[in-house]
């Protein structure tokens, strides 16, 4: 076990108003580059997404990394040296190390034609222009035409995905997704278990193995490198249940499994979904580490454009992160970003202005 306690902290007078907007001040990229200007290399270790102070879930994009040899934890990776295989609610930031969690995934997708469910290799997405981000905001442009943003309550995460005209509008829901990581053993996903409440919803949890246990997320203030960060090194198994809707029904829902493959020296050779119309699936037994993927598909009818969905996530039970939905009753992410911006001024932000005509 390994206990680790550090603080840094920024002192100003304390003025605190809620008229300034000390966001705007806030640079969520800082921290997210290594020595080597567009990429993560060396460095990198920072969350450049959507979260509030003390929030539990940090919703943001993960990315393709092909060389682990450098941690980049929660690292997000800048456009250039990467593509976006999902969109996730569960990080962390800041420490270095293997790359852990990303939970639970969602990735919205326009076509499926060359597209294995199973092997996000095959469905990962460019991005077009740079990524936007500012506190309780990150917005992504897709290769496919999907612009997807987002927020996050505190332990819900709202996506938005605006689709293209005249394409496809998917949302997958890989409950398997692995994040590519240093290939440590102990970081097998375990069982998956996945309950349909009906077409637009969805409950479950997964299990993963061998991660930090203990570890208090999501404090500090990000791009600001004010951080206070309280972990406990436990490892062992921990369990993420979450609960999902979106804000129209689907015009299909369908969950599908396939077969287990080694994350780190993964043959995807003949590994294929195989869909069922069930209402539930499991990837396997509890504890067992070579569960089945599983996941779900989504299609929403073509005459809408836009499509938000929510999702809370409870380490206790789906009925908790069912009732977590109720943190957030609207549908409107603006709002829900202007909420988060106001939580970061009032509770932490004006508590260190400096009161400094120096806009540096
Ligand atoms: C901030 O606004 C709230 C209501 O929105 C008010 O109750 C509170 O007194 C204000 N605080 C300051 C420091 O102005
Ligand atoms: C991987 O990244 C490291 C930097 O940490 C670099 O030294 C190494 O050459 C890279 N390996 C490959 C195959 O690109
Ligand atoms: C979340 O963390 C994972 C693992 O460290 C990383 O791959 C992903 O890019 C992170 N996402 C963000 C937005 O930082
Ligand atoms: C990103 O995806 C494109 C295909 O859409 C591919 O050409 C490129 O090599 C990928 N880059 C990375 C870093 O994954
Ligand atoms: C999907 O992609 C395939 C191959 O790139 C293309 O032929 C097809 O027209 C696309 N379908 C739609 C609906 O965009
Ligand atoms: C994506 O696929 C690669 C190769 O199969 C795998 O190493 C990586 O862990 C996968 N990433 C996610 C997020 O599932
Ligand atoms: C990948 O899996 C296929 C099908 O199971 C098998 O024929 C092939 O030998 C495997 N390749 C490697 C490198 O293990
Ligand atoms: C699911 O139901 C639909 C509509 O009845 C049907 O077309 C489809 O073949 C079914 N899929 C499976 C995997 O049974
Ligand atoms: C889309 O709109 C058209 C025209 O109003 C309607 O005929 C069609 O049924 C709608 N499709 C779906 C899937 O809702």
């Amino acid at each position: 076990m390994f206990l680790f306690v550090y603080f840094l902290i920024l002192i100003g007078s304390t003025t605190a108003s809620n008229t300034t907007d000390f966001t705007k001040y806030v640079n969520l990229f800082i921290g997210t580059e290594g020595d080597v200007p567009g990429s993560a290399f060396r460095g990198g270790n920072f969350f450049p997404g959507a979260t509030l102070p003390f929030g539990a879930v940090k919703v943001g994009i993960d990315t393709t990394r092909y060389n682990t040899s450098y941690a980049a934890n929660a690292g997000y990776l800048p456009i250039t040296h990467s593509n976006v295989t999902a969109i996730t609610l569960h990080n962390i930031s800041g420490t270095g190390g293997a790359s852990t969690y990303g939970q639970i995934p969602q990735m919205p997708l326009t076509n499926l034609t060359g597209v294995n469910l199973l092997d996000n290799l095959t469905y990962m997405q460019p991005r077009t222009v740079e990524d936007v981000a500012s506190v309780g905001y990150f917005r992504t442009h897709l290769g496919n035409g999907v612009t997807a943003e987002m927020s996050a309550g505190m332990h819900v995460g709202m996506m938005r995905y605006r689709y293209p005209e005249g394409r496809g509008r998917y949302v997958l829901v890989d409950v398997s997704h692995f994040l590519p990581s240093a290939g440590k053993k102990e970081q097998w996903y375990g069982f998956n278990g996945f309950v349909f409440k009906g077409r637009g919803w969805l409950t479950g949890k997964g299990i993963r193995m061998g991660f930090w246990r203990g570890v208090v997320m999501g404090l500090g203030i990000l791009g600001m490198r004010c951080i206070v960060k309280v972990g406990q090194q436990v490892r062992g198994d921990y369990r993420v249940y979450f609960c999902g809707h979106f804000d129209s029904v689907p015009i299909q829902s369908q969950l599908f499994w396939g077969k287990y493959t080694d994350p780190f020296r993964p043959n995807t050779t003949g590994v294929v979904p195989t869909f069922t119309n069930a209402s539930s699936i499991q990837g396997g037994a509890l504890n067992y580490q070579y569960a089945h993927q599983i996941g779900a598909l989504f299609e929403f009818s073509p005459n809408i454009s836009t499509v938000t969905s929510k999702v809370g996530i409870s380490w206790i039970s789906t009925e908790k992160a069912c009732q977590f939905l109720d943190e957030i009753p609207t549908w409107d992410l603006n709002a829900m970003m202007k909420a988060v911006k106001n939580e970061w001024n009032e509770q932490v932000l004006s508590k260190i202005d400096a009161t400094s005509t120096n806009e540096t």
